[in-house]
């Protein structure tokens, strides 16, 4: 009967829509969380990171989890490069060295084919913020 099934109807598009909110809060939260501890261990503005990868164009050489057209394969993919051990598979991953890295990887490994592209001190913080975020 149509006049019984409303309600029923209609709590299950409730249920629906708090169990979504519920998945929602979840994941944002979780989100927000690792950008919180990626900006905190780098000291980088996450978002600020994003948009200077884009900017250098790292993207043409790496598949980037969240930067839209990044998706080169002369490098390896950056996907959970927060959680590597080492860095290119010379350097310790820390965040110093992370920078370290990105700013000049000639003077860390004189035949690697990642270039120097001129990256500022201020923009490898930022950029290694945003990677922190990938783990
Ligand atoms: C011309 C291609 C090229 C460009 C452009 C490039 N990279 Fe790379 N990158 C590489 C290659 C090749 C490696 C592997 C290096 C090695 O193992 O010696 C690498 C390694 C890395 C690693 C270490 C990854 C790991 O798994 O250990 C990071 C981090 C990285 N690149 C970040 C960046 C960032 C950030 C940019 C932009 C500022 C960038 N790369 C631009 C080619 C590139």
């Amino acid at each position: 009967m149509p006049c019984s099934k409303g309600p029923v109807v209609r709590s299950k598009v409730l249920i629906a829509a708090a169990l979504l909110s519920i998945l929602l809060l979840y994941a944002c939260g979780d989100g927000s969380q690792r950008q919180h501890v990626a900006e905190t261990t780098t000291g980088g503005n996450v978002i600020r990171g994003a948009r200077m990868i884009q900017y250098y164009g790292c993207g043409s050489c790496h598949s980037i989890p969240g930067i839209s057209g990044a998706s080169g394969l002369t490098g390896p993919p950056l996907s959970g490069v927060a959680s590597r051990i080492y860095i290119a598979g010379v350097l310790r991953n820390t965040p110093e060295n992370m920078m370290r890295w990105i700013e000049n990887p000639k003077a860390v490994d004189e035949k690697t084919v990642m270039p120097n592209l001129g990256v500022t001190h201020a923009d490898a913080t930022d950029i290694a913020g945003y990677l922190y975020t990938l783990q």
